[in-house]
């Protein structure tokens, strides 16, 4: 069969759209990079904010008026929203032939043939409210992540080590849609990222929703997050080590010791504050104080002096005040972040905080203090940017940029694009090279720089 597959949401999804693509071949279909050409699409949607979830919903509106004039198409709907919404899915858009929680996904290719079949499917994960930490999709996609293809001709690689989230944070669905915690065994991930560096792949991410909270426990021995990483960083030709995303609370010295003392960790922190008021903190139920954030940064810069730290906000939470909002702008300027993203609070049914707070900020304040904390992070990214002006960094090369502006002729002539890498901080660099650099390590060094980019000269192949 030829498949499309479209990924919305964030790297959880990335991941298991490359494991669910992988064994769909391994099945003997077809992907296809336009769904013109596909007999089957599937989305894996994400439900963190209603936006996500709009652009879907929309997909499926227009899926639903060609299979309507006859066109025939096998419509799957998977990841966040598929478990958010079971059987309503269905209820609403009857074309729609697969429903497929997260933890389902290693059944996929059955549910494929079925649907050509003309058989449909509802696959639910367990929910929270049936208290099951074991639910039995795990072990399917357990053998997903061992056996999967190591396509050739690129460096970097998503490795998960622990599905779900205990944190409860008021305002989100995540808890809800990917389940409790569970922490994948060590020899696992090691052996994954064995086969993956093996096969080519020379910078690892470790995912988790809260990725520092790993902890394994078996036989009486547990495992910690810092020790994963220890156990994970010598694997020969492994030239990078990161982890997204962390949880301000479970930010331990021994995690930035092991940054600081694992060479091919790199020096780069996803830690979402969400706030810089203790009030709004407390109903988001983020379980720390500012104090706390604020010790975190600290001790990050003490212990990892060249550490890049990125964070998270949510504006216009049911009952953030000016002050409030006033908090996090502070909070911004004095984390000197790389970047930041914002988010305006978008109420998720079933939550504490959709259940208990009116969303009581109008659209046009969040929209106001969106851009506000935007500009200021403009100001603190720009300064944060600077900073590298005249320093040499080594740089991984994704590819061609896609904002390059047409090469000149002597580009051209001497066959250089502009290509983009990203340092072992994170920052976007743009340069101009050879094209053969794509997947490839250079060492550049910085010109210039924006809020967002850092511009380059390339020094040579490392
Ligand atoms: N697991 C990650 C984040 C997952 S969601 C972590 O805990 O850091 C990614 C981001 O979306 C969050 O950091 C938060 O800033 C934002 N977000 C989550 N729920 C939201 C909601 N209901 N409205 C607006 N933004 C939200
Ligand atoms: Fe959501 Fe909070 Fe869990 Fe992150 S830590 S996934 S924001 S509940
Ligand atoms: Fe979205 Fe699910 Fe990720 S809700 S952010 S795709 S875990």
């Amino acid at each position: 069969m030829k498949i499309q597959i479209e990924t919305m949401g964030c790297q959880m999804n990335r991941l298991d759209s490359e494991l669910i693509e992988g064994e769909l071949r391994k099945c003997g279909h077809e992907i296809v990079a336009s769904q013109q050409d596909a007999e089957a699409v599937i989305y894996n949607t994400c439900s963190v904010r209603q936006h996500a979830e709009n652009k879907v919903l929309s997909r499926l509106g227009a899926d639903s008026q060609r299979k309507a004039e006859g066109k025939s198409l096998i419509v799957a709907v998977i990841g966040c929203m598929a478990q958010n919404y079971g059987d309503e899915l269905r209820r609403k858009y009857p074309h729609v032939d697969i429903v497929c929680a997260p933890g389902r996904i290693g059944e996929l290719p059955q549910m494929l043939l079925d649907a050509r079949a003309g058989v449909t499917t509802v696959a639910l994960d367990p929910t929270r409210r049936e208290n099951i930490t074991n639910p039995p999709g795990d072990s399917h996609i357990s053998k997903m992540e061992l056996g999967r293809e190591v396509t050739p001709g690129r460096a970097q690689a998503f490795v998960r080590v622990a599905k779900g989230c205990n944190f409860f944070c008021s305002y989100c669905i995540v808890p809800f849609v990917r389940g409790p915690e569970r922490s994948r065994r060590p020899e696992d991930i090691v052996t994954e990222v064995r086969r993956l560096v093996d096969g080519g792949r020379s910078e690892i991410t470790l995912l988790g929703q809260t990725v520092n909270s790993y902890r394994y426990s078996e036989g009486g021995r547990t495992t910690s997050f810092a020790e994963l990483l220890a156990k994970i960083s010598p694997i020969e030709g492994l030239r990078r080590l990161r982890f997204v995303t962390s949880h301000p609370l479970d930010f331990g010295n021994d995690v930035l010791e092991a940054m600081r003392d694992l060479p091919n960790v790199c020096p780069y922190i996803h830690c979402p504050a969400q706030s810089g008021s203790d009030a709004m903190l407390k109903k988001m139920n983020r379980k720390y104080t500012r104090v706390q954030y604020d010790d975190l940064l600290e001790r990050a810069r003490q212990i990892v002096p060249d550490v890049v730290i990125a964070g998270d906000f949510i504006v216009g939470f049911p009952g953030e005040t000016e002050e409030d909002h006033q908090a996090s702008a502070e909070l911004i300027r004095k984390a000197g972040y790389k970047n930041s993203f914002v988010f305006k609070y978008s109420p998720r049914p079933g939550t504490l905080a959709q259940k208990r707070y009116p969303d009581d900020v109008p659209d046009s304040v969040k929209r106001r203090r969106n851009n506000e904390l935007l500009g200021v992070q403009e100001h603190v990214g720009l300064e944060h940017h600077r900073g590298y002006i005249g320093k040499s960094v080594e740089v991984l090369v994704e590819g061609p940029s896609p904002h390059a502006s047409r090469p000149d002729a002597r580009a051209r002539l001497e066959g250089e694009v502009q290509l983009l890498g990203r340092t072992r901080g994170d920052h976007i660099v743009v340069f101009e090279g050879p094209l053969a650099l794509a997947q490839q390590y250079a060492q550049v060094r910085i010109e210039n720089a924006t809020s967002l980019t850092l511009f380059a000269t390339l020094l040579r192949q490392v």
